[in-house]
């Protein structure tokens, strides 16, 4: 198989951390005779360094061109006092805009040995199996905003918008993930207060004639923050917009650990996006500290769902859970009785372990 992948590194740990997810796709190439070519491109506030600006329109233009696009993470204090539209973030924004990405899924699953990382008792976690379909292209991220002086004193403004179509497209990859699961669908709002939720809430309900085996649940924001966090694993597919996808998927995140645990996967018109939820979390940078397991799941996520190769999903996803089953942990997810390490160390145990699962494999075959 042939493809070309950009890689998006970007600021504070997304180098490191992208470095980890292209390593074990780069290995997959060479287990597996693949060719996958890698393009790097700046963005965030490494563009804003070298060009001035958080998207540079060759980082545009390679990512519309690929077959898949990996980006690491943007963002960080050197940024900070800009204004919205210039910052780095504003080049995620802009990029997932301009990739037609529409879908962000999250995947939060709980890695059995680190069950006692949660901060919820057992018994409350049960068997946490999330995903979080997240509306990506519209709501209030990309509704009219401004700023203005009235009398000296200054007014700012953003704006939730949902048309009904941007609604049934999201809404309809979200059913189709309920239908492949466990058929049922939570789809979260604000219906009670605000004319888009009604919008929202109105067009979900109505699609469920074209699903008639999911059983769609609606629930409000606040309820489902609290019960996330009450009996996480009640929910199997959550289906909601772009704010509260983001905040939703931070608090499931720390769940099962660490925000660092955990992928996403964008898709939409175009090529697909793979990410780590988590950011440029500024104070690691540099310090070989970073999670890199979200990353890879992200690299993992791409070789299954984008690459259709599952056989090579499954050898590094089940590597990785070896290698925290065995005690491995990065900082963030250390405890006692468990073996700290850095990034570097982590990727080296993890290449030994891909490489033991691999001479098991071809001794005795696959899921022996
Ligand atoms: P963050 O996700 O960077 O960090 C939140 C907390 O989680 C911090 O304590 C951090 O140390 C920890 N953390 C995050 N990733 C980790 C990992 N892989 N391993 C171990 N610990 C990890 O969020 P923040 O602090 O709110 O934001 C920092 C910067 O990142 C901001 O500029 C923000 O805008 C940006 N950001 C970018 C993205 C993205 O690029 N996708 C996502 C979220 C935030
Ligand atoms: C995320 C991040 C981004 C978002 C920011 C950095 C624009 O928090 O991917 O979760 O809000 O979507
Ligand atoms: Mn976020």
């Amino acid at each position: 198989m042939k493809k070309t992948i950009v890689l998006l590194p970007g600021d504070g740990i997304g180098p490191e951390v992208t470095s980890a997810a292209a390593n074990v796709l780069r290995e997959c190439a060479r287990e597996f005779h693949h060719q996958f070519e890698f393009v790097e491109q700046p963005v965030g506030g490494a563009a804003i360094d070298l060009t001035g600006t958080s998207l540079p329109n060759a980082t545009l233009d390679a990512c519309r061109k690929a077959d898949a696009v990996f980006l690491g993470a943007v963002g960080g204090p050197k940024w900070d006092s800009l204004s919205v539209g210039k910052r780095p973030e504003s080049g995620l924004l802009g990029l997932r805009r301009g990739m037609g990405l529409y879908v962000n899924v999250r995947p939060v699953k709980l890695i059995e040995p680190l069950r006692g990382m949660s901060p919820l008792k057992p018994e409350r976690l049960g068997d946490l199996d999330v995903e979080i379909v997240r509306e990506l292209a519209g709501g209030i991220y990309f509704g009219e905003r401004g700023n203005v002086t009235e009398d000296g004193k200054e007014r700012s403004w953003d704006t939730e918008s949902y048309s009904t179509p941007e609604i049934e497209r999201i809404a309809a990859f979200a059913y189709a993930r309920a239908e492949s699961r466990s058929r049922r669908l939570c789809s979260v709002d604000k219906a009670n207060v605000l004319e888009t939720s009604q919008l929202w809430r109105r067009t979900v309900t109505a699609m469920g004639a074209v699903y008639p085996h999911v059983r769609l649940e609606h629930m409000y924001v606040d309820n489902a923050a609290m019960q996330l966090t009450l009996k996480p694993s009640q929910f199997d597919v959550m289906l909601t917009t772009n704010m509260f996808g983001d905040i939703l998927s931070d608090a499931a995140a720390a769940l099962v650990g660490s925000i660092g645990l955990i992928p996403s996967a964008s898709f939409g018109t175009g090529s697909p996006l793979f990410e780590p939820i988590h950011g440029s979390a500024p104070t690691l940078a540099g310090k070989d500290s970073a999670n890199p397991v979200g990353s890879i799941l992200s690299a993992i996520m791409m070789l299954r769902d984008a690459f259709g190769l599952g056989l090579e999903a499954d050898w590094v996803e089940q590597s990785v859970v070896r290698v925290l089953g065995a005690g491995y942990r990065t900082p963030d997810l250390a405890s006692p009785g468990t073996k700290a390490i850095g990034t570097a160390r982590f990727m080296e145990i993890l290449h030994e372990e891909m490489q033991r699962t691999l001479e098991h494999a071809e001794r005795y075959g696959w899921g022996v």
